[in-house]
Order: structure tokens, then sequence, then C-alpha cells
């Protein structure tokens, strides 16, 4: 039998790499995608150009704040799995927008497990909630494991614990499969161009090509546990293939700081980031989360999962994927000039 995963939060970087990846191991995957007045698909429309993954990948319309559709929707897909990966993610914008984090971060995970509760009454379902390391906030305990008490620092972070909590009550309450997969920073070439490890290789590769000669900061000085988002979504398959619902720390058990990862990207492309980061304090935050460190242990005994992409590929694959797009950049600008 064809196992069936629906996905909130298809096209943003997780959602992307976890239909991929789903889809190559053969299952048909459904994915919630909101309406906008541009195509918003561009990380998943080459699924659509391979013939096998087309006919096994569909898109629907919903929001994760209306939960009467979202209800519809998951009772006539009667999905084996649900990853509910949607989310106004962006913990600085948290701040100017705390209420709609809330509904979309909060209560979209309480629609998702609403939904999953009334399907598992005839149909077996299993739900995975994209939890998240900045709930540690203004950490407690380093490194953070399961059991560190959470301290959030951000509307978004609040948002994150309360699902995170809902998560477990769904599974006291009701017997319903839901675990959480306590997420921490994973990059890619796919991150959003706002999060601070893909605004660096952006601009790094532009300034290379000579498109721009600033970058403009924020705190240098805060320390996060990144990793490869491709290694990730492989943790959170694994987390709903455990034996029994349960909530995993995934990470990579190293932690480097915003200025560190400028050094490596910059120093990729033979530059001094001296020379070109700024910092401007309309990017520093109302609270700050200083270092984040993450302890996976128990993800690696008991689902055998760990990343395996150190920082420096990371920062490799990163400005090298997006010194290409700056050349491309040059290469229309110069042609745009020759031609006008
Ligand atoms: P992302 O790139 O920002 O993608 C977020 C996705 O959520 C997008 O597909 C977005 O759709 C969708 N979305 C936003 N608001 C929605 C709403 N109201 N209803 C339905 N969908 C909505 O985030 P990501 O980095 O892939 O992260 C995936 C999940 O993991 C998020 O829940 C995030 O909070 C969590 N997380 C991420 C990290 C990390 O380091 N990446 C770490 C821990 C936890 P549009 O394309 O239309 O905007
Ligand atoms: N975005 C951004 N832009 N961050 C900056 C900048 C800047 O110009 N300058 C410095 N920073 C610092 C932030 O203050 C923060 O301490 C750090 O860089 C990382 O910021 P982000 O890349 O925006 O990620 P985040 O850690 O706040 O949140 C991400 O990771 C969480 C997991 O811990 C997001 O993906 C969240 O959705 C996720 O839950």
């Amino acid at each position: 039998m064809t196992r069936i995963a629906l996905i909130t939060g298809i096209t943003g970087q997780d959602g992307s790499y976890l239909a991929e990846y789903l889809l190559g191991l053969g299952y048909q995957v459904h994915g919630v995608v909101r309406r906008s007045s541009t195509f918003s698909t561009e990380r998943i429309d080459h699924l659509y150009r391979e013939p096998q993954a087309e006919s096994r990948l569909r898109l629907h319309y919903g929001d994760l704040t209306d939960g009467q559709s979202l209800t519809n929707l998951v009772l006539k897909i009667r999905p084996d799995e649900i990853y509910n990966l949607g989310a106004q993610s962006h913990v600085r914008v948290s701040f100017d927008q705390p209420v709609y984090t809330l509904q979309a971060v909060g209560c979209g995970a309480l629609n998702i497990l609403e939904a999953a509760r009334l399907l598992n009454e005839s149909h077996p379902v299993r739900v995975y909630q994209a939890s998240s390391s900045e709930m540690y906030g203004d950490v407690l305990q380093t490194p953070q494991t399961e059991r560190t008490p959470f301290n959030p620092q951000s509307p978004y972070a609040c948002a994150k614990v309360y699902a995170f909590h809902q998560t477990i009550n769904y599974r006291r309450s009701y017997d319903l499969f839901a675990s959480n997969g306590i997420l921490f920073n994973h990059e890619s070439e796919r991150r959003g161009e706002t999060f601070v490890t893909r605004k660096i290789t952006r601009a790094a590769g532009r300034i290379k090509a000579g498109l721009q000669e600033k970058l403009y900061l924020g705190n240098l000085d805060a320390k996060r546990d990144w990793g490869y988002a491709k290694d990730y979504v492989k943790g959170m398959h694994l987390i709903l293939q455990h034996h029994q619902p349960d909530d995993f720390v995934l990470a990579t058990g190293r932690t480097a700081s915003v200025r560190e990862f400028c050094e490596l990207v910059f120093k990729r492309l033979d530059l001094n980031y001296e020379d070109h980061v700024e910092i401007d304090p309309r990017y520093y935050r109302p609270a700050e989360v200083d270092l984040l460190l993450g302890e996976p242990s128990k993800a690696f005994e008991e689902l055998g999962w760990q990343a395996t992409t150190s920082l420096e590929e990371l920062a490799a694959i990163m400005t090298d994927h997006d010194h290409e797009i700056a050349k491309r950049e040059l290469h229309a600008a110069n042609f745009d000039q020759f031609s006008g």
C-alpha cells in the first residue's frame, strides 16, 4: 500500500526537502499551499518536472489559521502521516506580528491536532510537530536536551512552546501518535534570504561579483547550532517511524557565532569579512537568544539519526551556490547594458 503524507509548509525550505525525500521513498505527498497573488512554489516546481513524482504530488489551497478547511482536507486525504511545518517562522518578524504569529504557529498546530484527532477515530495517523530550539530562549542549561526547561524570548518562541505542549497533550489525552522534533537551526541553499546564513552567503556572492560593497547585519556574537536542512528532514521522517510517539532534539552538537559564519563564507571567496560587514542596529532584536547548542544523543541512540554535514561543508555549499547566482546576475546586468 502506498503511504500517504500531508505536509503543511511544503513551499518552505524544509517542506520542499521533505516532499522530495518522501517522494523518493515512494510516498504519495499532499501539500498545503497558501493562495498568493504570485506563485510561491519555486522550491517545489522541479518536482513536477519528474514524471514519476508528478502523479504522486498534490497541492491543495489552505491556511493553518483556517481550521475547518484543514479538517475537511485531512478527512478527505486520510493521510498516514502529517508533518506540520507551516509557520510564520521569522523570529524578528514575530515581534512586529505577534498575534498573527500565535495564530499561525500556536493555533495552527492546534487546528492540525484537532483534524488528526478526528481522523484517528477511523484511520490511524501520525503527527510531526515542527518544534524549535528557539523555545530554550535565554537558556537555562547548556547543552540543551529534551529535558532542558524552556525560557522563550520571542512571540515566535512562545507560540512554539504552546504548540509543543498541545502536541504532548493530544498524545496523552487522545492516544494520538503525535511527536515533537525540537530542531536546532538548519540551513541550505533553499533557506529564506532574510535568515542570517543565507543573507550572508547571498551578499558575499554579490560582493565577490562586484554587484554590492557592504553587508549590514545585527548581532554578530549570537551563537547557533547550525546544520544542513537535508539531514534534518530525514530525522523528521524517522521520528514518525519510531515505535512510540516521543520528543527528540535534532542538532549537530557544535555551536558557532554569526561572526564565525561570516569568516568562513568570506574566506571561501578570498575576501575578508571585516572589509564588508557593517552593523545596523535595526537588525537587533528586542530580546536576543545568545547561545544555542543541542545535545542530539537521544536521536542517535533511539532513531539512528545524526547530522552528517559539518559547518564548513554547509558554508561551502551555500557560498558556492550563491556565488553562481551572483555570477548569473552579473552576466544578465552586462547583457542588458550591452543590448540596451
Ligand atoms: P520557512 O522556509 O519559513 O517555510 C514556512 C512555510 O510555512 C512556508 O511554506 C509558508 O508558506 C508556510 N506558511 C506560513 N504561514 C502559513 C499559514 N498561515 N498557513 C499555511 N502555511 C503557512 O520555514 P522552514 O525553515 O522550512 O521551517 C519549517 C518549520 O520548522 C517551521 O515551522 C519552523 O518554524 C520550524 N523550524 C525551523 C527551523 C530552521 O532552522 N529552519 C528550526 C526549528 C524549527 P509561504 O511559502 O506561502 O510563505
Ligand atoms: N535574520 C537576521 N538578520 N539575523 C541576524 C542578523 C540579520 O541581519 N544579524 C545578526 N543576526 C542574528 C540574530 O540576531 C540571531 O541571533 C541569529 O543571527 C540567527 O538569526 P536567524 O537566522 O534569523 O535565525 P533564528 O535563530 O532567529 O531563527 C531560526 O532558527 C530557529 C531555531 O532555533 C528560524 O529558522 C526559526 O524559525 C527557528 O525556529
